[in-house]
């Protein structure tokens, strides 16, 4: 906790909003997307899907997966409980909207489930959008299926497995010679250095120019701020933004290497 605190006063000194930004993709990314005040109808639906849950007192036997939950001590877990500590915040989850709505992104992965609360808000914001989804515990999985179908949200696969498992052994394999691509990653789940640099690396070959990778809780600890030093250096990456508690990372050609650090 006290690491997250320091970490959050360095952010504040160092973050910036769009006056200081020039170039203009990530000038517009910030006032077209993150800063759009508007309210859209979707959003009563991702809060009605929210609030289900968070009503449902009902409890699972979850499994354990990566760097461990800071939260729970027992494996029996309430589903309310798990919405309001392993999801995305309501304010993130619009904003992972307006993402999806921005970019319109058609291929989606995301790496870590739980109970749907970030993939309703990318299924909503790109209608059109194929989305793969992970999740290691089954019961969690069969939950957010329940989930999706009483929303009616339908461009969503979820798939029960260990992330590097479906990496490694996928049949479209991410080591083919041509592999598949992926317009958007949301990774969320297993936040451990080596666990995020694995998945970085097996899912490179996915990429497209236009390609967007989100990660979720860079700041979490100083293993995942490693992390996202060592992504910033790689190579095929050329423009990053750290909202802090995302790390955004785009691969396109024409865009200079460059770093920034935005408040949204
Ligand atoms: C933080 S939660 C995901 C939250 C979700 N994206 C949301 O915003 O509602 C992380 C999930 O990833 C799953 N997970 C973590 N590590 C995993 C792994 N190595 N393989 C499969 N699932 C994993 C956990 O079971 C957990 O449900």
């Amino acid at each position: 906790m006290l690491f997250q605190i320091k970490s959050y006063l360095k952010f504040l000194w160092y973050s910036k909003n769009e006056h200081a930004v020039h170039s203009p993709f990530v000038f517009n990314l910030i006032t077209k997307c993150f800063y759009d005040k508007k309210s859209k109808p979707e959003y009563a639906i991702l809060q009605q899907y929210r609030n289900t849950l968070l009503e449902n007192k009902n409890s699972i036997e979850v499994t354990d997966f990566g760097a461990g939950s800071k939260v729970f001590k027992s494996n029996k877990r309430e589903i309310a409980q798990i919405a309001k500590t392993a999801g995305i915040s309501a304010k993130r989850a619009r904003l992972l909207f307006r993402i999806l709505n921005y970019f319109q992104p058609e291929n989606i992965l995301e790496l870590g489930t739980s109970l749907g609360l970030a993939t309703s808000a990318m299924a909503l914001g790109n209608k059109n959008a194929q989305i793969i989804t992970l999740e290691g515990c089954p019961n969690t999985a069969n939950q957010c299926q329940l989930q999706l179908q009483k929303f009616n949200i339908n461009n969503v696969a979820c798939v029960i497995t260990e992330f590097s498992e479906y990496l490694k052994t996928h049949p479209d394999s991410y080591r083919d010679s041509q592999p598949t691509t992926h317009d958007l990653i949301y990774f969320d789940g297993n936040h451990s250095k080596q666990a995020t640099l694995d998945y970085f690396e097996l899912l490179l070959p996915t990429i497209t120019n236009d390609s967007v990778w989100i990660f979720d809780d860079i700041h979490w600890s100083a293993e995942m701020e490693e992390a996202w030093e060592a992504i910033k250096k790689r190579p095929k990456v050329s423009v990053t933004i750290d909202t802090f508690q995302w790390g955004l990372v785009f691969f396109r050609r024409e865009q200079p290497k460059e770093h920034f650090v935005i408040r949204v």
